[in-house]
């Protein structure tokens, strides 16, 4: 269980470093919490212990009995976070100063460290704030940007607390070590739309939601990552290059311009394998009683890289069957030149479109790994751990 040190200071956003502290909890981090005097005006010790169980400290010498606690209780701490970070604290912990509990543990954790700024948007563009926060970077914290907005003050400008999804990523980043750093990772996800007319296209059930996963694992191991996505409702991922297109064409463009750039590249997006002859700039009318549509055969993006692979490159490719899975999917491996191919066990429970799970088989030259039922986060690491073993030996 990995263990955060979360410390509050005084902002207004301090409210929703309650509803976070309540969402980690629940993911099962072991959080310990310290608000700063000022920070207590805004949120009370008593709602945090009611979440944590555990005693929020405030003061420096609220020492837990046979410990000094500033000093211990970050020892084994993975992080240190201070959300929201106002701009007396960003200013005491770049000079060293050492005056309530979260300043003094502060500078004795040696963990890594993120700070998340809240403030006016004059304070927080303030020279003085801005050389601070650089000496930190300088120290080598992690720092999640502002939001720009409407701020509690009235004034409009850089200086709100990041959102969820931000804070989150960043504090899953700033926990990893990184083995991706350097890679460069393009991913593709969802479905692609391939236009009848105006109002009609031919699609497939794919939610985006694997292909975002690995992608968001990808960027937490270290990656510059490019995800290349077909219309889907999911949120962009933050911190990475979030690339929409429509038809398998736009994607065949958008892959071929970018993919000798990679070191990694999954391809997890459901492409449709054929497109309609010709596309009525009119909507079709409703005549027969029946309608014939003709089809032409897509380009196949993943046996194009594969058949143009470029040195020590890794090309994971994905197999979507309803029939002998295995062999079929096998077969799509060699044909299209990929390193591995992640196959979908479509109809077991659990497994393929829009859930939140995946069952898959992974195939590699010289290997084939069953992977039972698990979330597709967790799933994302395991594929980017294998497309790795690959890619350390090319
Ligand atoms: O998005 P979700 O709802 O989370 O669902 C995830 C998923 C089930 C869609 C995903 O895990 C998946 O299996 N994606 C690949 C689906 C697919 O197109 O399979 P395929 O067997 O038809 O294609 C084999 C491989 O060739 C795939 O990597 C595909 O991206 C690629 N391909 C296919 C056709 C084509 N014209 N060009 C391609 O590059």
């Amino acid at each position: 269980m990995k263990k955060l040190i979360i410390g509050i200071t005084g902002s207004i956003a301090a409210f929703k470093t309650v509803q976070f502290i309540s969402d980690l909890v629940k993911e099962k981090y072991e959080i310990e919490v310290m608000l700063t005097p000022s920070a207590a005006k805004f949120v009370t010790p008593t709602s945090i212990s009611a979440l944590t169980k555990k005693k929020t400290y405030i003061d420096v010498f609220d020492d837990d009995p046979g410990c000094i606690t500033h000093v211990d209780i970050v020892k084994d701490a993975d992080l240190f976070m201070i959300v929201p970070a106002s701009a007396t604290t960003i200013a005491k912990c770049a000079n060293g100063i050492a005056d309530n509990m979260l300043t003094a543990a502060f500078l004795a954790a040696t963990c890594p460290k993120l700070i998340a700024p809240a403030m006016n948007v004059h304070m927080f563009e303030n020279k003085a704030t801005q050389r601070n926060i650089q000496t930190l970077k300088d120290d080598g914290v992690l720092f999640v940007e502002p939001a720009v907005g409407l701020l509690a003050c009235g004034d409009t400008g850089k200086g709100k607390l990041a959102d969820y999804d931000h804070l989150h990523l960043m504090m899953e980043y700033a926990l990893s070590d990184h083995p991706l750093q350097g890679k460069k990772v393009l991913v593709t996800a969802g479905p692609t739309q391939e236009s009848l007319d105006p109002v009609r296209f031919l699609t497939n059930h794919s939610s985006g939601k694997m292909g975002y996963s690995i992608a968001r694992a990808a960027f937490i191991l270290g990656a510059t990552v490019r995800l290349i996505h077909g219309p889907t409702s999911l949120k962009p991922v933050p911190y990475i290059i979030n690339q929409s297109i429509t038809s398998t064409q736009d994607l065949f463009e958008c892959v071929k311009r970018h993919h000798t750039h990679y070191d990694y590249i999954i391809m997890s997006a459901a492409v449709a394998d054929y497109t309609p002859v010709k596309t009525s700039t009119e909507k079709i009318k409703k005549n027969d009683n029946e309608l014939i549509l003709k089809l032409k055969k897509n380009p196949d993006i993943l046996d194009y890289i594969g058949h143009h692979q470029v040195e020590h490159q890794v090309i994971c490719g994905f197999a979507m069957e309803t029939q002998d899975l295995i062999e079929n999917a096998s077969k799509k491996l060699n044909k299209k030149q990929c390193d591995l191919i992640i196959a979908n066990h479509l109809k077991t429970e659990g497994a393929g479109f829009q859930g939140d799970t995946n069952v898959v088989t992974i195939i590699t030259q010289d290997s084939m790994k069953d992977i039972d039922k698990m979330s597709k986060s967790d799933l994302s690491y395991i594929i980017l751990k294998e497309c790795m073993k690959i890619g350390a030996k090319k």
